[in-house]
């Protein structure tokens, strides 16, 4: 394992890996579970993930993945032909969707090669086949017109000016919330009409205004699509980051998942 640099040896004569391979397990949520015929076993970087290109895989992917699950009843009418999984990391949303919908063409889109190649290694692994592509957000995606579906857990921890908060967490201006925005804004411009974005991300509230949520509120206020779902998923993750620095007036980072429908331009039209 030295030899293929899996391992490497510390100068106190420890050994440190270069990957982690952990399991997934998430049985019987509300019976929609889906049956995996062997367990899931997801190939990412070790703890601590301090790496500029580290691969995330973590409580947030869990939460993710069962925010998706939850959210699968709205696809039931009509399963989605293309889906997309902006931000894929490891690629878990990519698999778990490959799992869903059998006949769906599922790509993985991230700007991190690292997180690409432990993807494909990862879509192997479940037997899935999954287009893995380098990308800033859409960009790579072309003018298809068969996306049916976005899902996403994008970075959105406050980026830090001295480049210390690593890719996978950070998440831009406005503490945090710039790239999820962006990401649902150009996401309602490559989705067809109808089509569903489902991002699971965190919001930074205030200590002065505990009660507004500036995520929801900018969703409402979107013409192009309608808010289906809004739920919170955890109160306070990543308490260790507020009260200091970008979180200096922040008193929780509350996690959400939201689930949009485009609207058809006629809709937007008011015809
Ligand atoms: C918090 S990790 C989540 C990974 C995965 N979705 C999961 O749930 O485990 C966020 C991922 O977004 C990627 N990312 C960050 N900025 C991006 C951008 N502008 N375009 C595409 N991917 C980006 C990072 O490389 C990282 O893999």
């Amino acid at each position: 394992m030295c030899r293929a640099t899996i391992i490497t040896a510390n100068q106190d004569g420890t050994y440190k890996a270069k990957f982690r391979l952990s399991n997934f397990y998430l049985p019987h949520i509300n019976g929609t579970s889906v049956q995996h015929e062997r367990p899931l076993y997801y190939v990412h970087s070790p703890f601590p993930t301090t790496d500029g290109d580290a691969v995330f895989f973590g409580p947030d992917t869990y939460f993710f993945l069962d925010f998706l699950r939850q959210s699968q009843h709205l696809t039931r009418a009509k399963p989605p032909r293309t889906t997309v999984d902006v931000c894929c990391g490891s690629g878990a949303g990519a698999i778990e969707m490959s799992h869903v919908y059998k006949g769906s063409k599922v790509i993985g889109l991230d700007l991190n090669l690292r997180a690409l190649e432990l993807g494909r290694v990862n879509a192997k692994l479940a037997d899935c086949a999954i287009e893995f592509v380098e990308s800033d957000l859409y960009a790579a995606i072309g003018d298809r017109d068969d996306i049916d579906l976005i899902v996403s857990n994008p970075p959105y921890i406050a980026s830090s000016s001295d480049g210390e908060v690593p890719v996978y967490a950070a998440g831009g201006a406005q503490q945090g919330l710039a790239l999820p925005l962006r990401l649902v804004e150009e996401g309602l411009k490559v989705l067809v009409d109808g089509g569903l974005l489902m991002i699971y991300t965190g919001v930074p509230i205030t200590i002065r205004e505990p009660g507004r949520d500036p995520f929801l509120q900018r969703l409402q206020q979107s013409k192009g699509a309608e808010l289906v779902e809004y739920r919170i998923i955890h109160p306070d993750m990543w308490a260790e980051e507020v009260g200091i620095g970008a979180y200096a007036d922040v008193g929780r980072i509350q996690v959400v998942g939201a689930v949009m429908r485009k609207r058809k331009s006629k809709e937007i039209n008011g015809l």
